[in-house]
């Protein structure tokens, strides 16, 4: 049995929010109740880098969500500036090349590389448009093997794929899962969606929520009950 975090550790809160004033008043007022964040691209170019930093250095962790994918050169040089940030969990696309670049770069940092495996937002026909031989199915399958011999430590992956990825990778790869919803929450945009006590018992490790939580009229509380959800699924 592999050991997990406490459950506030395990939900990550994305700070989607137009730019850093916003990003950082949201982070003050959601205070204890959150200790993980994501940055993603967009805020990443807003000047969220330093944000990161300030995340980091006050206790927090942050995941960004950089998606990388260069020659490995550049990949591992990238890789060595996101860990000396203090982030703790970084994206890169899992091509085996790229993902053993950031892998290799570590050094005895406490960054954990997370691959992703196939767009959510390619379907069989964008992958063959794009040259691939495989399908989604396959090829998700295909790179997150690659994933566990690449030695990066997660995946990030709809719940739905949850169960299916935990019997192919085993006890030890992390599942990072976004498209979580309480029972009736708004779902906006998302095409899937689960429950956090679903995502937990299909065996996610760690939760990606992001405007429940940051659009709710109270967000602390927002935040309070998907913990609760997750210690009672633990
Ligand atoms: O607001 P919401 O909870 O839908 O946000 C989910 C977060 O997870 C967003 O930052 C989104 O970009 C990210 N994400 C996702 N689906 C993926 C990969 C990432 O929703 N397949």
């Amino acid at each position: 049995m592999v050991s997990k975090p406490a459950a506030r550790d395990r939900l990550i809160v994305a700070l989607d929010l137009p730019d850093v004033a916003a990003a950082e008043k949201m982070a003050a007022q959601l205070g204890d109740s959150v200790a993980f964040y994501k940055i993603g691209l967009e805020l990443t170019y807003g000047g969220g880098l330093g944000l990161a930093r300030d995340l980091a250095q006050a206790g927090k962790k942050v995941f960004l969500d950089l998606k990388l994918h260069d020659i490995p050169h550049t990949v591992a040089r990238a890789t060595t500036q996101v860990a000396d940030m203090g982030a703790t969990f970084l994206t890169v696309h899992a091509y085996p090349q790229t993902m053993r670049a950031a892998r290799g770069a570590l050094g005895g940092s406490s960054l954990k590389i997370l691959g992703v495996t196939v767009l959510t937002s390619c379907d069989d026909s964008d992958l063959a448009e794009a040259g691939f031989a495989f399908g989604v199915k396959d090829l998700v399958a295909r790179r997150a093997l690659q994933a566990a011999r690449a030695g990066v430590q997660g995946l990030v992956l709809s719940a739905e794929e949850a169960q299916a990825m935990r019997a192919l990778v085993g006890p030890h790869m992390l599942l990072v899962t976004p498209g979580i919803r309480l029972a009736g929450g708004v779902v906006g945009d998302q095409k899937r969606v689960m429950t956090p006590a679903r995502a937990i018992a299909a065996g996610a490790d760690y939760l990606v929520v992001g405007r429940p939580v940051t659009q709710a009229p109270d967000p602390r509380a927002a935040a309070e009950a998907f913990v609760a959800e997750i210690a009672g699924a633990g």
